[in-house]
């Protein structure tokens, strides 16, 4: 709960009017959403009812989708996304996980410089630093620190994750963007990707999508129930799940769905 319920985070991410399409199918329909700041935000829904699009929506991933078009704004901060910033701008400052832990295949330290090397950055000392505080806010530099030049494809499932967590926070983002992060782990680690989701929220503001009801509960502040493309209700996670406002919410989270 929240310490200063007076002085309500403003907005970090701001949705409005968004429509999207692929092709003829509308697989989001007029989606308003708020994910206030320095909070976690988490979407929930049966498969296939558009989380995943919504998440993509945000740093623009399916600009490169064929036949898919959407209309409404989404803004940063005040930036709106198409309008004010270019995708490269847009990618540093939103960063993404995905399902499947995806480092690539190279060492550890090359996974987390990669970003930084790509706007740029080349002294040997200013990288070491980026790694390091990296690993540190992914809670996984004790683990990792003797072998950061080992590959990276060496690590267990849990630690690919922290890595792929670490590596998207190397070019300091405001946003991150998690897709069922936990998933494909086992309850050990999806416990640690909770945990360092919490302390994350402290300098970021966190989306994530999670089938896991419980993990909603447990680790978000604000939840987002979709079904079928709708935005159906969204508001602070306690309240949504202790007193839903729509009946297809009640139904869902009571497991008419699951
Ligand atoms: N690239 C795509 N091309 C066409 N349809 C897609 C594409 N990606 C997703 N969809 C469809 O859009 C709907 C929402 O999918 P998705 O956002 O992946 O849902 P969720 O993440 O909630 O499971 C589904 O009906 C899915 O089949
Ligand atoms: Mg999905």
């Amino acid at each position: 709960m929240s310490m200063n319920t007076e002085n309500k985070n403003e907005a970090m991410v701001s949705i409005r009017g968004w429509n999207l399409y692929y092709g003829s199918f509308q697989a989001l329909k007029n989606i308003n959403l708020e994910a206030p700041k320095n909070e976690i935000t988490s979407f929930i829904g049966p498969s296939g009812c558009g989380k995943s699009t919504l998440l993509r929506s945000i740093n623009r991933m399916n600009d490169l989708v064929e036949g898919c078009r959407h209309e409404g704004e989404i803004c940063l901060n005040g930036a709106e996304i198409h309008r004010d910033l270019n995708v490269t701008r847009l990618r540093k400052l939103v960063g993404m996980v995905f399902q499947k832990p995806n480092p690539f295949p190279m060492s550890i330290y090359d996974n987390i410089a990669y970003g930084p090397r790509i706007l740029g950055m080349r002294a040997k000392l200013q990288l070491d630093e980026i790694v390091e505080n990296s690993l540190r806010q992914a809670a996984i530099w004790e683990e990792l620190k003797d072998r950061l030049k080992k590959s990276a494809l060496g690590l267990s499932g849990g630690q690919q994750q922290r890595l792929c967590i670490a590596r998207a926070l190397a070019v300091k983002p405001q946003v991150l963007l998690m897709d069922e992060p936990t998933s494909a782990l086992d309850p050990i680690a999806t416990a640690k990707i909770e945990e360092l989701a919490q302390q994350l929220k402290k300098d970021y503001t966190i989306l994530i999508v999670t089938h896991n009801m419980q993990q909603a509960v447990r680790i978000s502040d604000q939840t987002a129930f979709f079904l079928l493309g709708d935005l159906v209700e969204s508001g602070p996670t306690q309240e949504l799940f202790a007193n839903p406002k729509q009946k297809k919410t009640e139904e869902y989270i009571t497991g008419m769905f699951a």
